[in-house]
């Protein structure tokens, strides 16, 4: 779906497919760099994460694995409380793995930094974290994000995997919701 395919719905784009794809090769570039001789366990958060991880994993030129999990967050649709449900838990052991959680987009932060603790507990080498897109200005906790594509505002974003009441993930692009939409 292009943001053609969807304009009444929009109200600006705010990345396009070709701005995206371009920064995911820097970060495989540098992610294929910083993992040199191990093989990293790319963990990715369902269900927002999964062109992230298809295009990132597609970008790196070294070998690596895949695994995913599912987390539901507790509270209203669009908001987090910070408290997190696994509805899909990872298929392998972590423990002495480098692992790098793939997420599409770091809102209050809450979800990942519950995550970032849970599988700490699960004694693997290391874990990182990649997301897509951050609004620093949502942030409510301090998550130590190693690799970041872009840093956006403070507004609810479709595409690339990000929905809007289980829309628009399948839009190339990433842009922002015209009010009718959601009002
Ligand atoms: P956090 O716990 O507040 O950081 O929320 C992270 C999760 O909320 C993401 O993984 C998304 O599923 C969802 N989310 C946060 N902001 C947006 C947005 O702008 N569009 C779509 N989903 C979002």
């Amino acid at each position: 779906m292009d943001a053609a395919d969807v304009s009444q719905d929009l109200d600006h784009v705010l990345f396009t497919e070709e701005q995206i794809h371009q920064r995911l090769d820097e970060l495989a570039t540098q992610i294929d760099a910083d993992y040199a001789g191990r093989e990293p366990l790319l963990v990715g958060v369902l269900n927002g994460a999964v062109m992230t991880m298809s295009d990132l994993a597609r970008a790196m030129h070294s070998h690596m694995q895949m695994d995913w999990m599912a987390v539901s967050s507790y509270g209203a649709a669009t908001k987090s409380s910070g408290v997190v449900r696994i509805l899909k838990d990872l298929s392998c052991d972590i423990r002495d793995r480098d692992v790098l959680i793939v997420e599409d987009i770091i809102d209050t932060g809450l979800t990942l930094n519950y995550l970032l603790d849970h599988l700490r507990g699960r004694g693997p080498a290391s874990v990182e974290i990649m997301a897509m897109f951050r609004k620093p200005d949502a942030l409510q906790v301090d998550v130590p994000v190693r690799y970041i594509g872009f840093d956006i505002p403070n507004e609810f974003v479709v595409g690339y995997g990000l929905d809007y009441a289980q829309r628009y993930r399948n839009l190339r692009d990433v842009g922002t919701l015209a009010p009718h939409v959601y009002s």
